[in-house]
């Protein structure tokens, strides 16, 4: 079997990983990261519309009152002080003066800032309607040009290693449980490879694609989470999974994030009369966070019993939303809505995981030498429910930290890395329409039973599905040549079970997580799934 051996290596290349691939680098550390597709398509943070907060030292204070009350009070102090402390500059030095993103500027030359849910004030840069994608165009030409940083695309983690478990030497089995490294698979020629690292890097993003509706790109699916939990990190709060409350849905299109900042500039949620129905909901009405809105939408298609509710954009000139959002504009179009002339029909859709592996601000897992930064990790930031454009902006300043208390410890710690066994992978081919249904079942069990509102019946129906799923995908699993959608399945049960059990341990609804009493009338609007496809 192949080895590579490199000081850290990052799984996966969405901003939170490049972002740590160019700290590390430029202290002096190898660093290989691997990324499961080309790396101009493999992340979510490519998706990200609506922007990043800048100017955190201007009114800090009310900054983090927002991030504490968009949480309903739940996310962690010490993490909301330590973004707030160190935003600004990773946002300075790295995206303007290193990496001079092209955000929207004024003719002045100055910043352009708009708003997005759950903010007091305009304190958000974009680049348009694709900030993400401005940023991650970017930061990987800069990547590739790092002299210490080799890039692995079309390669997927398929399992840690750890000493205890991988090493060749039969005494390393009594040394506590210590990462060091990865199995990985070469998706294109199948072959599977070790990855021998002082310091493993999570970096897959969110959880997104276990749900039918989600923004999620495709292979989202906790692979950090799961393939962590196996060593047995402790992984917190996956209860807490926030739903976009808009998303573009209409039938036989494709579902796509229509971004906050749409309602930042004056976007106006109504419903097919025409009533603002957020107004009277919240001080903040259309702006308010997402968790609030996302549920007044489903209440509010409920009652109407209709599919979409929709964003009134007749404040706008025609010639502004054309400018301010191009690509929304165009996607629209392409599915046959003209936003210039009428409303966007939207609804909600699974977005972002709130929860993760738990870390310490310095990306530490529970597990020695095993991190995890970005939408991957948990430092209780979001608590409850996340506030907009805060996603962008903790990658990097995790990535930078952690990268920082990585380098410390390559300084003055001895680390034993031994070689470890080869991977041992059966020849037989697996049934590819065995693994896509079995995914279906699993996206659509999570979207049913563990979505805006759960109910125990409904935690308890979908936890016995699951693990049924789970016993038949282990067989397949170890019976089956690995291939990439194979790795996806395993980790996308194990992940959904992890939100299942972690629903079904929180009795209190909060945020994100929503559990209602058993005679409260639940109805889901199933309009939101299958038959609109
Ligand atoms: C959006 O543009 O609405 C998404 C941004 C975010 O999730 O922070």
């Amino acid at each position: 079997m192949d080895t590579i051996r490199t000081d850290c290596l990052v799984i996966g290349a969405g901003l939170a990983g490049c972002s740590y691939a160019h700290y590390a680098s430029r202290l002096g550390m190898s660093v290989t990261l691997v990324c499961s597709d080309e790396l101009s398509k493999g992340a979510n943070s490519q998706w990200a519309q609506g922007g990043i907060i800048f100017d955190t030292t201007v009114n800090a204070e009310q900054l983090k009152r927002d991030i504490r009350e968009a949480s309903g009070g739940t996310s962690n102090p010490e993490a909301v002080d330590s973004l707030v402390e160190h935003g600004q500059k990773v946002v300075q030095s790295l995206l303007l003066d290193e990496l001079d993103v092209p955000f929207d500027r004024e003719e002045s030359g100055g910043l352009k800032y708009t708003r997005e849910g759950g903010h007091s004030d305009k304190r958000i840069i974009f680049a348009k309607d694709l900030t993400g994608r401005a940023i991650l165009t970017n930061m990987h030409d800069h990547v590739l040009g790092l002299e210490k940083v080799s890039v692995m695309t079309n390669t997927v983690a398929v399992d840690l290693l750890t000493l205890s478990h991988n090493s060749v030497d039969p005494l390393d089995k009594y040394k506590p449980i210590t990462c060091i490294g990865a199995y990985v698979l070469d998706t294109q020629s199948g072959e599977i490879r070790a990855i021998i690292a002082k310091k493993t890097i999570l970096a897959t993003g969110g959880v997104g694609q276990i749900f039918r509706n989600t923004t999620n790109r495709n292979g989202v699916v906790g692979h950090g989470i799961s393939m962590a939990k196996r060593l047995g990190a402790r992984v917190i709060d996956l209860e807490y999974i926030q739903f976009h409350p808009t998303t573009f849905l209409k039938k036989a299109c494709p579902l796509f994030l229509v971004s906050e900042a749409v309602r930042g500039e004056g976007g106006v949620l109504v419903n097919a009369e025409g009533d603002a129905f957020m107004d009277g909901q919240h001080p903040m009405k259309s702006l308010a966070p997402r968790d609030i809105v996302a549920r007044a939408i489903h209440h509010e298609l409920i009652a109407s019993g209709e599919n979409c509710v929709y964003i009134d954009l007749s404040l706008m000139s025609s010639d502004y939303i054309k400018d301010r959002f191009p690509s929304i504009y165009r996607r629209c179009l392409e599915s046959g809505v003209d936003i210039t002339k009428e409303p966007i029909p939207v609804a909600p859709a699974a977005h972002y995981c709130c929860g993760g592996v738990f870390t310490d601000l310095d990306g530490r897992s529970s597990v020695a030498n095993l991190n995890a930064i970005g939408e991957t990790s948990c430092t209780g930031l979001h608590g409850a429910n996340r506030l907009a454009s805060t996603s962008l902006l903790e990658c990097l300043v995790s990535a930078k930290l952690t990268a920082e208390a990585d380098c410390r410890d390559l300084e003055n710690v001895r680390f034993h890395l031994p070689d470890v066994r080869a991977w041992q992978s059966p020849k037989k081919k697996p049934d590819e329409v065995l693994i896509q249904q079995d995914m279906r079942l699993i996206r659509s069990t999570m979207w049913n039973y563990v979505g805006l509102i759960r109910s125990s019946r409904r935690l308890q129906r979908a936890r016995r599905i699951l693990l049924e799923l789970d016993q038949e995908i282990s067989d397949f699993y170890s019976g089956n040549r690995l291939t990439r959608s194979l790795v996806d399945l395993r980790n996308a049960v194990k992940t959904a079970l992890l939100v299942v059990h972690a629903a079904g341990l929180n009795s209190t609804s909060k945020g994100s997580h929503y559990i209602a009493l058993d005679d409260e009338e639940i109805d889901l609007p199933m309009t939101l799934s299958e038959e609109l496809k």
